[in-house]
């Protein structure tokens, strides 16, 4: 392993980039080097998502996207085409940004990964360097570079892309994956921590240094093999603090210890770091819980006993009972109560609702006989899908038109819209003023002097306005 600057690079150049997938990583991706000046081809099968990206719709809600879109739409940095075989021709650099969803073992579906990699092997005009963005388990790459060499008709020889066999055409295959978070997916882009370069050549390791040259930030070189498992590890570890703090939480709430305080009490120390230390309703989202099977899955395939990390995943889907049994022990009994809940996308930022937390809570909720007014400032479209409205289930197109006649209200994500709601004309639209906020968004003192019964996460026990004392400071 290495480690280089970005900045250190030689000379920028002009070589085509084609991004395969345009999904949540492959959008922000091609967006981002069209922003750092390259021309961008961005492909995918799917041909009425590639006519809605021409239009210059994203087709999923990410902040500042839509505007970049048209931005390189107008630019001409960034052409969306659904001929994969044509974009794959036409780039030299190639990322991989396919989906990897998981199998009912937890282990991940390379299906389309493997499916791209045919179509790069059956068009190779010359030489390509296939990079991996999309997250995938170790020796990914090592399969990636079989599959160009097998379905290539013996035209195709791997690396150093500088030097090919005589008579066959080089390429390389290398590991850059994406630490994107749904909702800064851009701001991660253009400002990372750092960047990961998984390589086998040298000429692989200068086109990416120089395609990233523009961004300052460290970048780690390593093989293909360390920067797969760079990725999920750099997962499975910030899942596993959040599991971490939602255990604090529990214990906090058994010995009267505030779990804001703690975690900046120990956030502050360098070695631990304040970030991922909120605790609430448990981790969600498409990566996070698909990703830690799939490591968990590799590390059994390797007979590598990582159980923490089962612990973890344990951890996390107990929390929809936590959360549940914090509304039971507010309202009672939940047959027949209405519940507003505000927050459904799996965190706020997005419209993403791929295994959010708040939707297994909705679900239950359901199944005990709760009547459901939802909210969200983004999500509702998506959720409607998988949850249509009913006689218990309805839609709302407000945080205050949730709370008419509403016996809680359920804080479920933190959006900043929520952060500024006026809580007294909540109140004043509720049958019973209780409030059950599952992302500690508010501070006690302040929902307690609106009125409100208040029940959050780890922050000791709530009593009714006027009586609540807390532990520690609040950091929010
Ligand atoms: C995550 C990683 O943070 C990215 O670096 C990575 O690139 C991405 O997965 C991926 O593999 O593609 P993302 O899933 O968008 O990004 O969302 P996060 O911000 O990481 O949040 C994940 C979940 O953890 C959310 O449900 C969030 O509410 C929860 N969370 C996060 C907590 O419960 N507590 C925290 O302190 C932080």
């Amino acid at each position: 392993m290495s480690e280089i600057s970005a900045s250190q690079s030689a000379t920028q150049d002009n070589t085509p980039i084609t991004v395969l997938g345009l999904g949540h990583i492959g959008l922000p991706t091609a967006l981002g080097l069209a922003e750092l000046g390259r021309q961008v081809i961005g492909a995918d099968d799917d041909a009425r998502k590639v006519g809605l990206i021409r239009g210059g719709d994203p087709t999923f809600y990410e902040p500042g996207l839509a505007e970049l879109l048209a931005k390189h739409l107008k630019s001409g940095k960034f052409q969306p085409v659904d001929d994969v075989a044509a974009a794959v021709r036409a780039g030299s650099i190639i990322f991989i940004c396919v989906g990897t969803p998981q199998k009912a073992n937890g282990q991940a579906d390379l299906g389309q990964v493997e499916a791209v990699a045919q179509v790069v092997a059956r068009n190779l005009n010359g030489y390509k360097l296939l990079v991996e963005k999309s997250t995938v388990p170790a020796i990914t790459a090592q399969w990636l570079k079989r599959t160009i060499v097998r379905y290539n008709s013996g035209k195709a020889s791997p690396g150093p892309g500088s030097a090919p066999v005589a008579g066959t055409i080089a390429f390389d295959v290398a590991s850059n994956p994406e630490f994107l978070r749904e909702g800064k997916a851009l701001e991660d882009f253009l400002h990372p921590n750092r960047i990961v370069c998984g390589v086998e050549s040298e000429h692989a390791r200068d086109l990416l240094v120089n395609l990233y040259s523009p961004l300052k930030c460290p970048v780690v070189i390593t093989n293909t093999s360390t920067a797969e498992l760079i990725k999920h590890a750099a997962n499975a570890f910030l899942s596993m603090k959040i599991s971490f703090i939602n255990m604090v939480s529990d214990l906090c709430e058994k010995v009267g210890a505030d779990v804001s305080a703690v975690a900046r009490g120990i956030g502050l120390d360098n070695r631990i770091g304040p970030q991922f230390l909120d605790a609430g309703i448990g981790y969600g989202g498409y990566c996070f819980p698909k990703d830690l099977r799939a490591f968990i899955h590799l590390a059994e395939e390797h007979g590598v006993d990582f159980s923490l990390l089962q612990e973890v995943e344990h951890i996390n889907q107990s929390r929809v009972e936590m959360f549940v049994g914090k509304v039971r022990q507010a309202i009672w009994n939940l047959r027949g109560k209405t519940l507003g809940v505000l927050g459904l996308a799996f965190k706020a930022g997005t419209d993403d609702i791929r295994e959010a937390v708040s939707l297994k809570i909705i679900e239950t909720l359901r199944e005990e006989g709760s009547i459901l007014r939802l909210y969200d400032p983004q999500a509702i479209p998506n959720t409607q899908r998988v949850i249509p409205a009913s006689e218990q289930i309805s839609y709302c197109t407000s945080a205050y038109e949730v709370a008419q006649g509403a016996h809680a209200l359920l804080l479920l994500t933190e959006w900043e819209e929520f952060r500024q709601l006026d809580l007294a004309r909540l109140r004043g639209a509720m049958e019973v003023p209780v409030l059950v906020d599952g992302r500690n968004l508010y501070d006690p003192e302040a929902v307690h002097k609106a009125g409100f019964e208040y029940f959050s996460v780890g922050r000791g026990e709530s009593k009714p306005a006027g009586t609540h004392t807390t532990t520690g400071t609040a950091v929010k």
